[in-house]
């Protein structure tokens, strides 16, 4: 696909992965509709991608609420010429192990890594049909294909997301809409903390840098490779031997199950003790 010229809304614009993607897409000449929270932020990343010119529209919404959603549509709808492609980078991770999430926290991980892509697709479908061409990107995670111990919203919301794009992706065959899911591994982002950085390494996970993360996604959109996308070997091999052979993975996990739910256990413990010295407003 040629993304010269096309308009994208792009979610998570603001964060490390999205910031990535957003100079890749700029770079192959596509206008940005670019989602975060923090207009500060956004605005200067607007500026740097259109170089001083004003191809770009930073916009600071809560995906997490209807009334984010709403004005989002409501933009694209109003753009005199129309979108062209949705790409869902916003997402939130939460390391704790399953007694330990919280109501809040955790309905609002759903509302954005599930509710909000799946309601983005529902409301600007409308609008991308009218396209010659027109895409739809989720970015999941190869957490979504793996229950890791330590994770289990994340998990679960991201293996929702796969399911929303494999069935987007068939409903969408006769339509000139076309649906990737792009899972990456680790990408080293603001996303992990500390915590989870030095568990990662114990634990032998590999990572990538985030330039890199989008310059395979670029890549895959124009080349046309749709469908379902997975960043890394072993992690292609590993997603497999998990579907096939589940009892592996639980044994391989089972061994180092001490370590995980000790860094879990400190992870909630430290974001317990940060919500005591400074509550949310
Ligand atoms: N980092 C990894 O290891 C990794 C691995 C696999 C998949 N992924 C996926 O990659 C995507 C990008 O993650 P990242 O690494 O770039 O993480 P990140 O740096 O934390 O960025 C997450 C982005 O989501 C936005 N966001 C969070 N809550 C939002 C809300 N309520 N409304 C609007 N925007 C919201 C954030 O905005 P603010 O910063 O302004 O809050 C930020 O732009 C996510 O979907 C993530 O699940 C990440």
């Amino acid at each position: 696909m040629d993304l010269n010229g096309k308009t994208l809304v792009l979610t998570g614009a603001n964060g490390g992965l999205g910031q990535a993607i957003a100079r890749e897409l700029a770079a192959a000449g596509a206008r940005l509709v670019l989602i975060g929270i923090g207009q500060v932020v956004l605005d200067d990343l607007a500026r740097e991608l259109g170089n001083g010119k004003s191809h770009h529209c930073p916009m600071d919404l809560d995906l997490s609420r209807e009334q984010g959603i709403d004005e989002l549509v409501q933009f694209c709808e109003e753009l005199p010429n129309g979108i062209d492609g949705l790409i869902n980078s916003a997402g939130l991770n939460r390391f704790a192990i399953a007694e330990d999430h919280d109501y809040q926290a955790t309905s609002r991980l759903f509302m954005v890594n599930l509710v909000a892509p799946v309601m983005l697709s529902a409301r600007l479908l409308p609008l991308l049909k009218t396209r010659k061409e027109a895409l739809i990107v989720n970015i999941g995670s190869v957490l979504g294909a793996i229950g890791n111990p330590g994770y289990s919203a994340y998990c679960a919301s991201k293996s929702g997301l796969a399911r929303f794009s494999e069935t987007l992706r068939r409903e969408l065959a006769d339509s000139p809409v076309k649906v990737l899911h792009f899972n990456p591994r680790v990408v080293r982002t603001g996303m992990n903390s500390a915590a989870v950085n030095s568990l990662n390494e114990k634990l032998g996970n590999k990572s990538d840098a985030p330039e890199q993360v989008a310059s395979l996604l670029i890549r895959q959109l124009q080349e046309d490779r749709f469908g379902e996308y997975c960043v890394g070997w072993p992690e292609k091999l590993f997603v497999k031997i998990n579907a096939l052979f589940p009892g592996l993975v639980d044994r391989n996990f089972s061994k180092n199950l001490k370590l995980i739910k000790t860094a879990a256990r400190e992870e909630s413990e430290f974001i317990q003790a940060r919500a005591v010295e400074k509550p949310a407003n």
